[in-house]
């Protein structure tokens, strides 16, 4: 399609509306939306409704293709409407949410999973998935940390590099969609953990820590970024020309769309940025928002701001130029519905290969906090009682696009797969809500089921809507109720797993003691409970590791594993420090479970770091490596995780950051060296301005099993 011959017909309203998006029940005559309803609100007529450029949120296939068949006949140039919505892990299969995938500490399985969810997505008429999301969270009462991938920036660039390659491939199969990285940017350190709250830190930060992984994106290549609710420093995203303009388009050379997030462009006058509509367009405008995504600012203002000289024409342009070259990409002017197919749809949801690789994604990404002897459990294990809450719900999550909770395998279904429904019993225990008091009753059912098993798989968590969007916790905590059913059963059974299903890093120190072993399955999703069947009974072994610390109360948030180290620091970060040094009276530092930690069924041993040599110059090179071995009585996979620590810098350096990680493969008893190539690429940081620092100096390098490694070989950049 010649775009730009296309551009030349289209008319400044056209252009205009090209430039907006809004959900298909404003755009579907057939639903009460129109222009007699959501739209109405919107102030919308037949004529914007009819060049309108993107739509979001609608059912599949079906509906798809009779909103493009509507739209085709309205649109006076035919322009193809572009279908986007939040797949976010998973269309219709689901997997573990992107906290867990992150988890897995396996980029090419989330590279795997992206490629089943746009295959699904597709045929359900979707040519943009709003994913993948890689704010960088440090505070597990936001509710977003569900969506994320943790609190590393370089694990969170590797997943979102291999999401997007995923989600976009090459374009060469109609089974490819336009991926959309969010929410730029920083809209993970939302102060307090509340969501939409402000943000404000230093450009230090923001180029260390909170922006690489958004380039990591572009860098590979994603074709559209969503502008985030927060303000940065006090400007709005949407309205951001420092962070849109001058970061992300010029010195990033970001050349794909940006949309704005649901609304934002109104959230402005919120903010108390903007006094109306009109001034929230003129932001927009100028910070280079291409599409306004659920308002409709620029239908309303964008004739008068280029009358008044405000914007112009050709910046107008610009924009529509982006879109249009998406549409043609994805190939919508030759075939406006893409790979939309009932008929596929019928042949790909839930097909055993989807839910196979739903099932690899929830082993992959369970991790095993605690187990004093309890797993796994015995094939031959006879009364097994699955109890809980959650033991026969709450496996698919937050944003599960068209997932189905009735679809997904439970813990307690899952069991029953794997041993036969005769060897398996199932209590409730206690009400899922945040503030359920125990009910008597269910208590004593449980406790009695529990009392008369010889395993108890006990499900513990939160609902789905108790994190996600908007979904903030003042207390992380498990509820009171959870918290008695635990004790209770333990008095009566030890040999009791606890399973805990959860968007977000729980607060565990006042119940953990009484929890014999403990594994966290996040929300895992269709295969859920086969999984974690396979995983009790030891037909797969736990190889995740957190991705995220677990604090051990919320007083600790925000908490993470590459802080600074403070001229005071504490002698101990799992001991509560001494006076005058930086520590709490109630708590450690330090987390319960700290980032980069995880068991497994055997038990793994890292020798001491070595380096190949003691120095290295900038365009040089040195080998760390440790010896591995398997100490216990099963083959098994470790990750082997390599951190580095400036030790002093014009900047103060965090006391580690993680540069990079192997899965090491090793037989009952096996050893094997592992070793990382260290570049001065590795070593250098951002100053203020956003230029790579490297300095001479001594360098750490920790080669270890979690982030908690204390052991160090030292090395110097000459
Ligand atoms: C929501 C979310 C964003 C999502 C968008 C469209 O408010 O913040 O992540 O993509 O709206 O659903």
């Amino acid at each position: 399609m010649d775009i730009k011959a296309l551009l030349s017909k289209m008319t400044v309203e056209e252009k205009l509306a090209q430039m907006s998006q809004f959900n298909s029940n404003c755009l579907d005559k057939d639903s009460d939306g129109g222009v007699t309803g959501p739209a109405r609100s919107l102030s919308l007529t037949e004529a914007d409704i009819a060049a309108t450029g993107s739509t979001l949120n609608f059912k599949g296939a079906d509906e798809m293709i009779r909103m493009q068949d509507e739209h085709m006949k309205q649109d006076r140039l035919g322009i193809p409407l572009l279908f986007m919505m939040d797949v976010i892990h998973g269309f219709r299969t689901i997997y573990p949410i992107p906290l867990g995938v992150g988890a897995s500490f396996d980029p090419d399985l989330m590279k795997r999973l992206s490629e089943m969810a746009a295959k699904e997505a597709a045929v359900g008429g979707v040519q943009v998935t709003f994913s993948p999301m890689v704010d960088l969270v440090r505070d597990a009462r936001w509710g977003r940390c569900m969506e994320s991938t943790g609190e590393d920036k370089y694990l969170n660039g590797l997943m979102a590099k291999a999401a997007v390659e995923g989600y976009q491939g090459d374009y060469s199969s109609k089974y490819n969609i336009a991926a959309c990285v969010k929410h730029f940017a920083a809209y993970g350190a939302a102060e307090s953990g509340r969501d939409y709250n402000s943000v404000d830190m230093s450009e230090y930060s923001l180029y260390n820590d909170y922006l690489p992984a958004y380039k990591v994106a572009t860098d590979a290549g994603v074709d559209m970024l969503m502008t985030s609710f927060n303000l940065i420093n006090g400007v709005p995203s949407s309205g951001n020309e420092w962070l849109l303009r001058e970061v992300l388009r010029d010195r990033w050379g970001f050349g794909g769309i940006i949309i704005s997030d649901y609304n934002a462009f109104r959230e402005m006058k919120s903010h108390g940025f903007c006094a109306d509509d009109y001034e929230c367009a003129r932001a927009a405008f100028k910070a280079g928002t291409d599409i306004e995504m659920m308002s409709n600012c620029y239908i309303k203002f964008g004739k008068r701001l280029l009358e008044e000289g405000i914007i112009t024409e050709a910046q107008i342009d610009e924009s529509v130029l982006r879109i249009l070259a998406l549409k043609d990409k994805l190939g919508m002017f030759d075939n406006p519905y893409r790979a939309a197919s009932a008929e596929e749809e019928k042949a790909l949801f839930l097909c055993p290969e989807h839910r196979a690789l739903a099932r690899e994604g929830a082993e992959k990404s369970a991790v095993l906090l605690k187990n004093e002897g309890v797993l796994p459990l015995s094939e031959s294990v006879d009364r097994v009682a699955v109890i809980g809450p959650f033991a026969d719900v709450g496996m698919i999550g937050f944003w599960s696009c068209h997932g189905k909770e009735s679809e997904a395998v439970s813990a307690y279904r899952g069991m029953c797969d794997a041993l036969g429904e005769e060897r398996v019993s199932y209590a409730k225990g206690c009400d899922t809500a945040s503030n359920a008091k125990s009910d008597e009753a269910l208590l004593r059912e449980a406790v009695e089921l529990a009392s008369r098993s010889s395993a108890v798989v006990l499900c513990l968590g939160e609902e789905r809507n108790m994190s996600g969007e908007s979904n903030s916790r003042a207390d992380i905590g498990l509820s009171d109720a959870q918290k008695t059913l635990v004790r209770e059963i333990a008095r009566v059974n030890k040999n009791c797993v606890s399973v805990l299903y959860c968007g977000r890093p729980l607060a565990l120190a006042d119940i953990i003691d009484d929890m014999p072993a403990c594994a966290v399955m996040w929300q895992p999703g269709t295969e859920g409970g086969s999984a974690l069947a396979n995983l009790l009974l030891g037909r797969c072994d736990f190889t995740a590791r957190l991705p995220m610390s677990f604090p051990y109360t919320v007083g600790q948030a925000p908490i993470y594993y590459n802080r600074t180290r403070t001229g005071r620091p504490a002698h101990d970060e799992h001991a509560i420090g001494k006076m005058y040094s930086s520590h709490y009276l109630d708590c450690p530092n330090g987390p319960l479970f700290p980032f980069g930690y995880g068991l497994s069924y055997t038990a793994f041993e890292t020798s001491a770091p070595e380096v190949s040599k003691d120095s290295m110059n900038a365009d040089g090179s040195l080998t760390v490596c440790a010896t591995v071995t398997n100490k216990g009585a099963r083959d098994s996979a470790a990750l082997v995780q390599l951190y580095i620590r400036d030790v002093v810098a014009s900047r103060v350096r965090p006391v580690k950051e993680l540069k990079g990680f192997e899965r090491v493969e090793l037989k009952a008893g096996e050893s094997k060296v592992v070793s990382f190539e260290i570049t001065s690429d590795m070593l250098s940081f951002k100053d203020s301005s956003d230029n790579d620092v490297l300095e001479a100096g001594e360098f750490h390098a920790f080669v270890g099993l979690s982030s908690d490694e204390k052991r160090a070989a030292s090395f110097r950049l000459v």
